[in-house]
């Protein structure tokens, strides 16, 4: 089991978030109708990675519109907690595997610090194993979601590496392609894929706290025309990754990316969006 600094500050950033449920409210809205869209018909499964603390989710009621419900996150604490307030119903649909590294680096990671950067060889290392991080063996659905993981998954890299190092983006890439993989095969034949995505904050895009939703799409094309974005989140970038990586390009089709919105968590803001495609039959 993961127990390295890392994993220490996911858990950390969990914890400030906990009881912060009502702030979510927007951006669950905007994810609960993605997942409504998404659901074929009243026997299919829902994957949740990254479901964390559950706060960007309405897990009763997708417990009643899905058969089972499966929750992934390196958080144990925060699936079980999230678990506790289900009656048990509910909480008899729903399976959820803590403890999970999704990346397959993380204990790497974790011993690595930007300011005493490791060998090349042992980046090369992480390259490799993070390109074939393994799938978690919990079956397969018709929806999955991944809910604003990316992010912190190649936050785990700056933590690890420094998001100056001549080696990150390589690195992140490897990361992010490989999470892309992972939900394709996931994903049982005609289902739905739905990654949310954080692509940017108000720490760098103060604008965006007083912009109208309507103009947040246009605002979101400017930022990433700026390179104005998280490293690895630009959801067009992702969109073409499906569209042409040789590993999943021909198992998917109907790749698109939502209108944006924003998500507050308090202490700032993120410019949020989706990116949604179908397993091909
Ligand atoms: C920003 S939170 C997503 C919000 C979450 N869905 C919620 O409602 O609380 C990102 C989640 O990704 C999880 N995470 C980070 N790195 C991970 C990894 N390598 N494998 C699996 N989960 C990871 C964190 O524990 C956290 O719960």
């Amino acid at each position: 089991m993961e127990s390295g600094r890392i994993f220490q500050e996911h858990l950390r950033r969990n914890r400030t978030t906990r009881h912060r449920r009502d702030t979510f409210s927007h951006h669950r809205a905007r994810i609960m109708k993605l997942l409504a869209r998404a659901c074929p018909e009243p026997s299919a499964s829902l994957c949740i990675l990254g479901a964390g603390n559950c706060n960007d989710i309405e897990l009763e009621e997708l417990a009643g519109n899905y058969q089972r419900v499966t929750l992934v996150d390196l958080d144990d604490h925060a699936l079980s907690e999230a678990l506790e307030y289900l009656p048990p119903a509910a909480r008899a649909r729903v399976r959820h595997y803590g403890g999970t590294d999704l990346s397959g680096i993380l204990s790497t990671l974790s011993a690595w610090l930007p300011e005493k950067p490791p060998p090349d060889a042992a980046i090369d290392a992480a390259i490799r194993d993070a390109s074939v991080a393994p799938l978690p063996e919990i079956g397969r659905f018709d929806v999955v979601a991944s809910t604003c993981l990316l992010s912190q998954l190649i936050d785990s890299v700056i933590m690890a590496l420094g998001s100056r190092h001549p080696r990150f983006l390589e690195l992140t890439l490897a990361v992010r392609n490989r999470h892309l993989r992972q939900i394709v095969e996931l994903l049982n034949l005609r289902g739905a894929g739905v990654l949310v995505t954080d692509v940017v904050s108000t720490d760098t895009a103060p604008q965006i706290t007083r912009m109208d939703e309507s103009v947040l799409h246009q605002a979101l094309v400017d930022l990433i025309a700026e390179c104005n974005f998280f490293t690895g989140g630009n959801p067009f970038a992702i969109q073409a990754q499906y569209q042409t990586d040789s590993q999943v390009a021909h198992l998917v089709e109907r790749v698109e990316v939502t209108i944006p919105w924003r998500w507050d968590i308090g202490p700032k803001q993120f410019l949020v969006c989706a990116v949604l495609f179908r397993r091909r039959p």
